[in-house]
């Protein structure tokens, strides 16, 4: 039999639109608790609320992930609230594109800031929980990007490749308390952060949706804790 996550609690990053938005809404579908971390408030207000409906609790965490001290207040509230995360969805992220000279440094630091410090922040306070409890899943979002680099994505690229070399790592250092680590590598998926204003103009059903990224994290998290997908793209059949 898999792992049950029915009764779990997942802290998910970046709750509060696009992919986290969506997972954040399927894992309380399927009856776990869950810590919300983003920026903006009145977003995870409404994820929270809706969320509830399913019966499960939630909890919310104002917090920009780039700054450790944010994140561990954040995270001592969400432990607080739910109890210490069985499982933790890495999903905040910034995209940042453009040519390396044209890309000023102060862009291509912050990608940096928050997409490989803010991870390693929320991790590294998360984990001592999973750690006391000998089991875990960190499911960090790095992308197709992270795996094959494109023109104009220095920092993304980057930012997106380091998330890999941290997965390994950790994943290689935390296999003995029975945790398991690993990347989602999306392609293009129809949320803010690829399409920006233009969202609303694109015939969405073409591309990738949130709620198809939520629905397989899921069907991963029901695997039997003895496996795992350490690694895996996920790729739009038909977005021409
Ligand atoms: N969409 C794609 O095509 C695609 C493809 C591959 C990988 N990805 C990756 O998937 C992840 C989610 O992307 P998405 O497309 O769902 O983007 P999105 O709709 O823009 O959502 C990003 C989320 O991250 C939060 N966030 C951003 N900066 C933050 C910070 N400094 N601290 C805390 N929260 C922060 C945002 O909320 P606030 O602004 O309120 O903080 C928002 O909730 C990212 O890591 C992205 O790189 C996306």
């Amino acid at each position: 039999m898999g792992q049950i996550i029915k009764g779990k609690v997942a802290y998910i990053t970046g709750a509060g639109s696009g992919i986290g938005r969506a997972t954040a809404l399927e894992f309380a579908k399927e009856g776990m608790h869950i810590g919300l971390i983003a920026r903006t408030e009145s977003k995870l207000q409404e994820v929270a609320e809706k969320a509830s409906l399913h019966g499960v609790k939630t909890s919310i965490a104002v917090a920009d992930i780039s700054s450790q001290q944010e994140v561990d207040k954040a995270v001592s509230k969400l432990e607080k609230e739910l109890g210490t995360a069985d499982i933790l969805l890495n999903n905040a992220g910034i995209g940042a594109h453009g040519g390396i000279l044209e890309m000023d440094p102060e862009t291509w630091r912050r990608t940096f800031e928050v997409n490989v410090f803010g991870t390693y922040y929320v991790t590294r306070a998360v984990l001592p929980g999973m750690i006391e409890k000998n089991q875990g899943d960190i499911i960090n979002i790095s992308s197709s990007n992270g795996l094959k680099a494109t023109a104009g994505s220095t920092s993304y690229s980057a930012s997106k490749f380091a998330i890999q070399g941290m997965t390994e790592a950790l994943m290689q250092e935390v296999r003995k308390n029975n945790i398991r680590v690993f990347t989602l590598n999306p392609s293009l998926v129809a949320t803010e952060l690829a399409f920006g204003d233009e969202l609303e103009d694109q015939d969405k059903e073409k591309f990738m949706q949130p709620e198809d990224l939520a629905e397989y994290m899921v069907a991963q998290l029901k695997l039997h804790p003895r496996i795992f997908i350490k690694q895996s793209l996920q790729w739009a059949t038909n977005p021409f």
